[in-house]
């Protein structure tokens, strides 16, 4: 196959993992860094240009579209969709992702185990708020937060309101959040490939910090999930129409509770676990693409 790797960054470690097993496996693979494309459109005729030349011929696409650039990077993807390329994982189910309260409101929906969540606008009823989070400590997070920044843990009530007042003056959206005590500073990174679970770690704030995320210097382990961690994975993915994503989970006492589900997840679990989750999404790529299955399903 054809295979285009939408990329910005040809040389990290995600995107050089999964070029060389699709070259094992016999593709051709171009990386194709989505911030330097265009697009052209006009009646009945849309080309991807990169570096001078029109992007042709293409049979899968793999986007690896970062966070900052969701609305450009995915844009690119949904091109290539207009034009019947198969995509590992659809424009709409990207920016479905990246917003936390839509992810929040589908996996309720679907069943998922999730912390308790109040999406707010104004403070105005502020204790009800509160309230109905249990107390504090909650944690409030920007609606469009990633990589741990914009996820902020507030112990008193004062300071639970002060956070609330400043992301409103900027206009930015948040959601409050129950506190997972029982379990803070650690969380689960699930790896979900067509649906299934093929890797999963730990990661452990190494500080005081009660974010795990790798970059806000978190350590990962391997581990084994528990059949219900594994199912709630998997749910997640189907709920949030990513056959490929990475699955962020806390144990709390009354079990897993997901966090986000991440539409670019880092390859990083393959160091960690020694998985070769690279090859498998190739795998995905390769039957996916025959029998068609990036129509999505989630409907909202
Ligand atoms: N409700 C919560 N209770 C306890 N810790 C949390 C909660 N929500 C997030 N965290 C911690 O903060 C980290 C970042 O939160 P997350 O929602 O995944 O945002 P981001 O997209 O920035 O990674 C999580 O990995 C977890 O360690
Ligand atoms: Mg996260």
């Amino acid at each position: 196959m054809r295979i285009v790797i939408l990329s910005k960054g040809a040389k990290n470690y995600s995107t050089r993992r999964l070029k060389e097993e699709a070259l094992k496996r016999g593709h051709t693979v171009r990386v194709v860094n989505y911030a330097k494309c265009f697009v052209t459109l006009e009646n009945g005729n849309t080309q991807v240009h990169y570096k001078g030349k029109e992007v042709r011929g293409v049979d899968a696409v793999i986007p690896r579209i970062a966070t900052n650039l969701t609305r450009y990077g995915s844009s690119i993807v949904r091109q290539f969709e207009t034009q019947n390329v198969f995509t590992a994982t659809t424009s709409i189910s990207i920016v479905r992702s990246r917003d936390k309260l839509r992810s929040i409101q589908l996996l309720a929906k679907a069943g998922v185990g999730i912390p308790k969540t109040v999406f707010a606008r104004e403070t105005a009823d502020f204790k009800g708020v509160l309230e109905q989070v249990g107390g504090v400590p909650v944690i409030i997070k920007v609606v469009r937060g990633t990589h741990g920044n914009g996820v902020v843990l507030a112990e008193t009530p004062k300071a639970a309101l002060a956070v609330m007042q400043a992301f409103y003056v900027e206009g930015v959206n948040f959601l409050v959040q129950e506190f997972i005590k029982e379990s803070a500073g650690v969380d689960i990174r699930a790896f979900v490939v067509d649906g299934k679970v093929v890797a999963s770690m730990i990661r452990q704030s190494l500080d005081d910090d009660f974010r795990s995320n790798l970059h806000q210097g978190g350590e990962g382990i391997s581990v084994e999930l528990t059949p219900k961690e594994r199912r709630t994975a998997e749910r997640a993915s189907k709920a949030m129409g990513l056959s490929i994503c990475g699955v962020d989970m806390m144990r709390s006492n009354r079990g897993p509770l997901v966090l986000e589900v991440n539409a670019s997840p880092g390859f990083s679990v393959e160091q960690v676990t020694g998985s070769n989750v690279a090859e498998e999404v190739i795998k995905y790529v390769e039957h996916a693409a025959v029998t068609r299955r990036d129509k999505d399903k989630v409907g909202a």
